[in-house]
């Protein structure tokens, strides 16, 4: 089940990301997410198995962060929590951005699956653990899902 992120979740999503980040972003950063993205988690059997933080601007939208936990990977839960998340959006967004680690193929995988396409290349964005740079990867996904609406008058 998708639903909004809330305050007593904060632990768990705290938790999952400090298992899969090099770089976790903080409680208090996740606080705030609350307050002011569309955070979700997505819950299995009464636990939150992962989050998916989304930021609408206009009539776009960004994809800040998502991770599912360790444990419950490769499952299609990640699938599962993007595609709701995207759908749960107000604003119906026609376009949704996101960067990520070059070397994450987990991840690239997951937004190819989920018809994200890479547009562009940001040299040396992310500090990695090494004390190094990574490249990011920018991709897109178009959100055509209902051609209809379009062409309507
Ligand atoms: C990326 C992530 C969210 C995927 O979650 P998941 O629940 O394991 O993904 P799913 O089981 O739904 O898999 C969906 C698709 O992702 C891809 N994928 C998932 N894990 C993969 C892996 N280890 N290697 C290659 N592709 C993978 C596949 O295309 C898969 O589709 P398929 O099963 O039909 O082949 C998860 O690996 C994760 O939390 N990683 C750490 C955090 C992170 O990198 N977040 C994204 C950047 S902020």
């Amino acid at each position: 089940m998708i639903r909004l992120m809330q305050a007593s979740d904060l632990n768990a999503v705290s938790r999952i990301e400090n298992l899969v980040q090099t770089h976790p972003w903080t409680l208090s950063q996740f606080q705030d997410s609350i307050q002011s993205y569309q955070s979700t988690v997505l819950e299995m059997h009464g636990q939150v198995v992962g989050f998916c933080i989304l930021q609408p601007v206009l009539d776009e939208a960004n994809l800040l962060l998502m991770a599912v936990d360790p444990q419950q990977q490769g499952k299609g839960y990640g699938y599962q929590l993007l595609a709701e998340s995207i759908q749960f959006l107000k604003n119906n967004p026609i376009q949704i951005f996101l960067e990520v680690r070059e070397s994450n193929l987990a991840a690239i995988a997951l937004y190819e699956k989920s018809d994200f396409h890479q547009i562009d290349l940001r040299k040396n964005y992310y500090p990695n653990k090494e004390g190094g740079r990574e490249h990011a990867i920018i991709m897109v996904k178009t959100c055509t899902e209902d051609f209809s609406q379009l062409f309507k008058l």
